[in-house]
């Protein structure tokens, strides 16, 4: 604590002896203007300002000046001094001191605003949350937010980012949710990720590429979405290393081949699977009859095959089993009337006798012809194996991908991504 105050202090003093920062931004008109202000308004009645709430002002007027669209004039009211009196910041006292305010929240939630992250957001220092979903920033995370040593929940979901991972999120000690889903990052993930004590991280819609690593670490998760990324490779067994905290996986459009590990299967808290529109081959492993607390399981779109076993069907939580788009053909005891147990399920375009909407007998002929699949043989070859397979182009609408449901403590500032 006392070092961030005194880097921070030396920060300040920095800022104060040099006009670099500024004049790089072009700004150290504005600022000194704004100097004025303070002191005017300081000879008023109101309390002085104490020096992080100066810093945080200066931040914020940095912040301003980068910012070249607001339509619903949010920030138009971030003028002058008073920066808890600004739209969409949050003044609490300080933990280290409570007689002092310091600003420890920031919520711009579907403002969208255009503009970039400047380095001088490094000053706000005592920053706990920042919620900047729909928006239209762009750019990239600057390196300066390495300073935030406070931070605890970043998301920056929904705007315009750009660039590989943002590696300086590993570095901030007090991060637990991390969401950077709908940006245009790229490029491969750090396996540090992994590795990192988050509650929740959501990586979907972007344009990350690298496999999920093989040795996965011990991580705290109790949410993973990596939908529609290219990812490729498989879902390595090293995933159970996530079974006391994994609450949903959600995997959907990333790419990955081969068998499901049964060590999916030892994720015992799981409430909701989803590794629909992959290239996943194989069995549905009987392990997944372990997952007591399984509400949605969805393996639909997929090239797995074989039989949909009775242990997963009767599942106590089972509340929706989407399994079309596969090459099942046969169902085992009460899987064959999930109406009976008031399961929604879709079963379509498998190869089950005596049901509707089916693939063709050809189809279902030419997958029968093909080799038993080996999981043994194919799970996680570095290559990957399911490199030659292909499912087409398939298109999903934005409205079949579930929207997660929050576990970590209810937003705190606004409402999250719808
Ligand atoms: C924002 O401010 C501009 C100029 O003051 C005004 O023309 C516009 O109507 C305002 N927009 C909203 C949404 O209040
Ligand atoms: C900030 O808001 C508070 C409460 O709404 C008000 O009492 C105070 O005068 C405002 N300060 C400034 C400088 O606008
Ligand atoms: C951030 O902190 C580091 C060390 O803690 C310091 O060297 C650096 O100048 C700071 N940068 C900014 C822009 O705040
Ligand atoms: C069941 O799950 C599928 C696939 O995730 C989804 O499209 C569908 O809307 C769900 N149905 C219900 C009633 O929840
Ligand atoms: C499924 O079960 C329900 C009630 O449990 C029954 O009415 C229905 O006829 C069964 N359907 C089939 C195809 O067996
Ligand atoms: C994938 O394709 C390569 C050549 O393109 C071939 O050598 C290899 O056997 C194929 N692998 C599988 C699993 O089909
Ligand atoms: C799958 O994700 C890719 C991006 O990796 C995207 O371009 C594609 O539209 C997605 N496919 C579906 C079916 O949503």
């Amino acid at each position: 604590m006392a070092s961030t105050s005194s880097t921070c202090i030396l920060l300040f003093l920095f800022f104060l002896h040099s006009s670099f920062f500024f004049n790089n931004l072009n700004a150290k008109h504005s600022i000194t203007n704004n100097h004025k202000h303070l002191h005017r308004h300081n000879n008023n009645h109101n309390p002085p300002l104490n020096i992080r709430l100066y810093r945080a002002f200066l931040a914020l007027q940095a912040w301003k000046h980068v910012i070249y669209s607001d339509p619903h004039n949010i920030t138009s009211n971030w003028v002058g001094p008073s920066v808890c009196n600004y739209t969409g910041i949050y003044c609490a006292p300080s933990l280290d001191d409570p007689k002092t305010k310091v600003v420890a929240g920031i919520d711009l939630n579907h403002a969208d605003i255009a503009g970039f992250l400047p380095d001088e957001l490094a000053f706000l220092c005592d920053l706990s949350i920042l919620h900047l979903n729909s928006n239209r920033f762009c750019g990239i995370v600057p390196e300066t937010f390495a300073n935030l040593t406070r931070l605890s929940e970043l998301d920056l979901s929904n705007n315009r980012f750009v660039g590989p991972f943002p590696s300086v999120v590993l570095s901030l000690p007090s991060l637990v949710y991390l969401d950077l889903r709908y940006n245009e990052f790229e490029g491969s993930l750090p396996t540090q990720l992994f590795d990192k004590p988050f509650d929740a991280f959501f990586l979907n819609n972007n344009r990350f590429t690298s496999s999920i690593p093989r040795n996965l670490g011990k991580s705290k998760a109790s949410v993973m979405v990596f939908a529609n990324n290219k990812f490729g490779g498989c879902l390595p067994e090293s995933i159970v290393n996530f079974a006391d905290t994994l609450e949903e996986l959600l995997l959907i459009n990333t790419s990955i081949s081969g068998c499901l590990p049964i060590q999916v299967g030892f994720l015992y808290k799981l409430t909701v699977l989803d590794v629909s529109f992959n290239n996943i081959v194989g069995p549905i492993p009987y392990s997944l009859s372990g997952l007591s607390h399984l509400e949605q399981l969805n393996i639909g779109h997929n090239m797995m095959s074989g039989i949909v076993p009775m242990g997963v069907c009767a599942l106590p939580k089972l509340v929706n089993f989407t399994f079309s788009y596969n090459f099942f053909c046969e169902e085992e005891g009460i899987c064959k009337n999930l109406t009976s147990k008031k399961i929604v399920y879709d079963d379509r375009r498998n190869c089950l006798p005596n049901k509707a909407l089916q693939r063709s007998e050809k189809e279902c002929r030419a997958k029968l012809e093909q080799p038993p699949v080996d999981c043994f043989e194919v799970c996680c070859v570095e290559s990957g194996f399911g490199k030659n397979v292909s499912v087409g182009s398939v298109a999903i609408p934005p409205s079949a991908i579930p929207v997660a449901a929050m576990p970590v403590s209810a937003p705190i500032l606004a409402p999250r991504y719808p």
